[in-house]
């Protein structure tokens, strides 16, 4: 019998992290500790205002709430966006608010990628995001990934593609802070892909969830394309990482406004409005920096320990600077199998992700998410050392 659902349905391999739970799972039934460095989703408390605030804001009458946000939590993501990256013009701009980033990461595409157009391509990096390609793949656009190079500080540079993919392109992601690798880029990088952008009329596409998570005690803050042009940029916001409200799922998107504009009329079809007690929430969180502070305090914390020890294995060579992943080369004994790699830690009790699961063609990683906190942290490091001085 032929398929009842369409082809992309039908050929999606398994979200990789739903791949690592199942194996958490075998590993927990056979009663292993387990230190999960697997899925980025830290297990820190909530701050104890947010929740207060949600349960303050639960109506007795539930109604529809609005697409576009309340008055509010416009004003609470104007406020950020000026405090954090010195944006002080919103003229050109519009701003709308995600339920987190994922699903506004993954229903931008649908209102980009027009069908029968020659411009329907969309430049995504890889090792990256896996929700870029589904999303491209969903909309009917053509997927265009472009390898990330560590000799290349693992920055995209889509001015070095063909010009033949150039003319056949819709838009650009890219995701400085990276999700692997850790990478950040600069001011100069940012004015480059910019230039790039305008000159070919590409949109660029930036997702910035890691945005608030760098190295508290260095004096590099990550940088938003948008502080320097709201032209053809939308940015992607989120308190999953800032604020540890991934379970509330509360994003933003801010950007041209002849994008966004239109853009809202099918988020509005989409049904992705944001419930009202979130809304408050949301609005709280964007206009708090102190917990901030202190969750980046905490990351800062586990990056330094666990790089000293993973340098010290020859394993990573450079700390990032933000975010919260380590990009780790597999061990020599080990080279161009990274699932085999991760699968033999795990049995250890040490969840990592093979780099194969982030990218197509990229075999020689694995990468661990800070998730643990730090006495676990120091735990695994120690397994991770032993297992590393057997093999
Ligand atoms: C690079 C990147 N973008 C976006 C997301 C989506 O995050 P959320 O939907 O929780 O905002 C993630 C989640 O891990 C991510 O790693």
């Amino acid at each position: 019998m032929s398929s009842l659902v369409n082809d992309v349905t039908e050929n999606l391999a398994s979200y990789p992290m739903e791949t690592l739970k199942e194996i958490k799972e075998g590993l927990e039934l056979k009663g292993k500790k387990i230190f999960d460095f697997g899925t980025g989703d830290p297990k820190i408390p909530m701050p104890s205002f947010l929740a207060q605030t949600i349960c303050e804001n639960i109506p007795k009458i539930s109604q529809y709430p609005s697409i576009k946000g309340t008055k509010k939590l416009f004003d609470a993501h104007v406020s950020y966006l000026s405090r954090r990256f010195k944006i002080c013009k919103f003229d050109s701009m519009s701003i709308l608010p995600s339920r987190g980033s994922k699903e506004a990461i993954f229903h931008i595409a649908l209102s980009l990628i027009s069908r029968g157009s020659k411009k329907r391509k969309i430049i995504y990096p890889s090792p990256g995001y896996p929700v870029y390609k589904s999303s491209i793949d969903f909309a009917g656009g053509e997927p265009y990934p472009v390898q990330l190079k560590e000799e290349n500080k693992f920055r995209l540079e889509p001015w070095l593609l063909p010009k033949s993919i150039i003319n056949e392109t819709k838009a650009v992601w890219v995701n400085y802070p990276h999700n692997p690798t850790g990478a950040t880029v600069d001011q100069s990088y940012w004015c480059k892909l910019l230039d790039w952008c305008h000159d070919n009329s590409i949109i660029l596409l930036s997702d910035e969830c890691y945005m608030d998570i760098y190295d508290h005690e260095s004096s590099f803050k990550p940088q938003s394309p948008l502080a320097l042009s709201s032209e053809l940029v939308i940015s992607f916001h989120s308190l999953s990482k800032r604020s540890g409200l991934t379970g509330v799922r509360a994003g933003f998107i801010a950007g041209d406004k002849r994008i966004l504009d239109p853009h809202i009329r099918a988020r509005a079809n989409f049904g992705l409005a944001l419930p009202d007690f979130i809304q408050a929430a949301a609005a709280a969180a964007w206009g708090d920096d102190k917990h901030v502070i202190a969750r980046r305090k905490i990351f800062t914390e586990r990056r330094n320990h666990s790089f000293k020890v993973l340098n010290s294995l020859g394993l990573i060579s450079e700390k990032p600077q933000a975010g919260f992943y380590m990009w780790c080369k597999l061990p020599r004994a080990y080279e161009g199998q990274d699932e085999k790699f991760c699968l033999s830690l795990a049995e250890k009790g040490v969840i990592t992700t093979p780099s194969s699961w982030l990218g197509d063609q990229t075999k020689g990683y694995f990468r661990l998410a800070l998730v643990p906190d730090m006495d676990d942290t120091l735990e695994a490091m120690d397994i991770i050392k032993e297992y590393i001085s057997e093999i």
